[in-house]
């Protein structure tokens, strides 16, 4: 084993955390309150490509391995998880998905364009009634020849209204169940597709969440991913390696946290000495720094398996439970070492103890997880 980071992953590393220190955090507390995309933040972010990171040069793409897309996503997410999550989406579930299973029309098209962040994309799975169900797809692709006429809603879309490409599933061939769902590449602006409210959110307030109609679309079959029936297949293996995604988002939460638990607890007095010196306050940071390096580890191990092509299916779960409970631990007692301070909003802390929720509920809830992860160890 080998724990040391390479002269380019550290290099990634320390542009990522300059990124969030400088550019991110003056306005992640107005952008915040107002629920306000980080529109310039996001673009300026494609241009350094950290929105096609691990996507090959000749589509666009940073041509990096998914250490360094961990080792981003824990700096930007230490700041702006609002910021990270249309980040990992772009990255693990629309670039990884086109690069992977688009033909070459379909990466020339609409992959280089989003690996080179000039457009962002989403990927849209969930439905009223599919969360953790994903098989159970009410939306509809119905086969007319040469097109797919698209009908159905899609809930809880990460980049509903800013992106400008959609991975959409739904279901062609009801006799089918999950055989019968295909991927389709929808642009925005198609006749028939609207976007609906963005949701008023606990967390990742900046980003930008919403439901999406479609009323007899016309899809070109040409934006079919993959074979008849892939669909689901293709959400499932995109899913995969979103989780390492989320994980890392998740521990950049924590460790976020933890950062200004740490300083803040070398600063503030009480009983006539700096808190850090209260063994009540060592024990939490102590705690801390353990449950976020063991996080980290599982991250990286998830992304060092996908790099050496081997199953990450599992260790990216794993991951993600993991780090998921991490950030939402570490969080709540990064508030309580801030005392009172740590309850207003000017400290940071308390926005990342509302974004860390999600964590646990996105790309698969924690229990979704856990049958990921049960069924792997039952089946050995
Ligand atoms: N890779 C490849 N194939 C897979 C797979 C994987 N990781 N997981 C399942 N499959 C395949 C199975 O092999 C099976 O195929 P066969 O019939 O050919 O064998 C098929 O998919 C169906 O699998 P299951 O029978 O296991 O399906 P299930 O209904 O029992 O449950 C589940 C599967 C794991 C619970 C799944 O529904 C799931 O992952 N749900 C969560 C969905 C999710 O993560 N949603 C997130 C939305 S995106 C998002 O949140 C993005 C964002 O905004 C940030």
């Amino acid at each position: 084993m080998n724990f040391k980071l390479t002269e380019e992953q550290l290099a990634v590393q320390q542009a990522a955390r300059d990124f969030a220190q400088n550019v991110l955090k003056p306005g992640v507390i107005e952008r915040d309150n107002a629920q306000k995309f980080p529109t310039e933040e996001i673009k300026q972010l494609g241009k350094l490509g950290f929105l096609g990171m691990m996507v090959d040069p000749k589509y666009g793409g940073g041509g990096m391995d998914t250490v360094s897309y961990v080792l981003a996503m824990e700096e930007i997410s230490k700041v702006d998880a609002s910021a990270s999550v249309v980040m990992s989406v772009n990255n693990s579930l629309v670039c990884w998905g086109l690069e992977n299973f688009g033909n070459e029309d379909q990466k020339q098209k609409y992959l280089v364009p989003l690996a080179k962040g000039e457009i962002i994309g989403a990927f849209c799975l969930s439905e009223p009634e599919a969360g953790s169900d994903a098989t159970s797809q009410r939306t509809t692709a119905i086969d007319k020849g040469d097109h797919y006429l698209l009908n159905g809603t899609k809930n809880w879309i990460t980049n509903g209204n800013t992106a400008s490409v959609y991975l959409v599933m739904a279901q062609t061939d009801v006799a089918k169940g999950h055989k019968g769902i295909n991927c389709l590449i929808v642009e925005k602006g198609m006749p028939g597709f609207q976007i609906g409210n963005k949701e008023d959110k606990l967390g990742i307030r900046g980003s930008d969440t919403h439901s999406l109609m479609f009323t007899d679309v016309k899809v070109p079959k040409a934006n079919r991913i993959g074979e008849d029936g892939f669909g689901f297949k293709f959400a499932m293996k995109t899913l995969g390696g979103g989780r390492i995604g989320i994980a890392s988002q998740a521990l950049g939460i924590a460790s976020g946290a933890y950062e200004l638990a740490l300083a803040y607890s070398k600063e503030r007095k009480a009983f006539g000495k700096v808190i850090s010196n209260h063994q009540a306050i060592q024990f939490k940071l102590a705690d801390m720094a353990t449950e976020i390096e063991a996080a980290r580890l599982l991250c990286l191990k998830a992304a060092w398996l996908k790099d050496n092509h081997q199953d990450y299916t599992l260790a990216g779960s794993i991951a993600k439970v993991f780090a998921s409970r991490v950030a939402m631990e570490t969080t709540v007692e990064a508030v309580q070492v801030h005392g009172g301070y740590g309850y207003v909003k000017e400290y940071h802390v308390e926005r990342l103890m509302r974004d860390a929720k999600i964590t646990q509920i996105y790309e698969g809830t924690t229990e979704v997880q856990k049958i990921v992860i049960s069924r792997s160890v039952l089946s050995n």
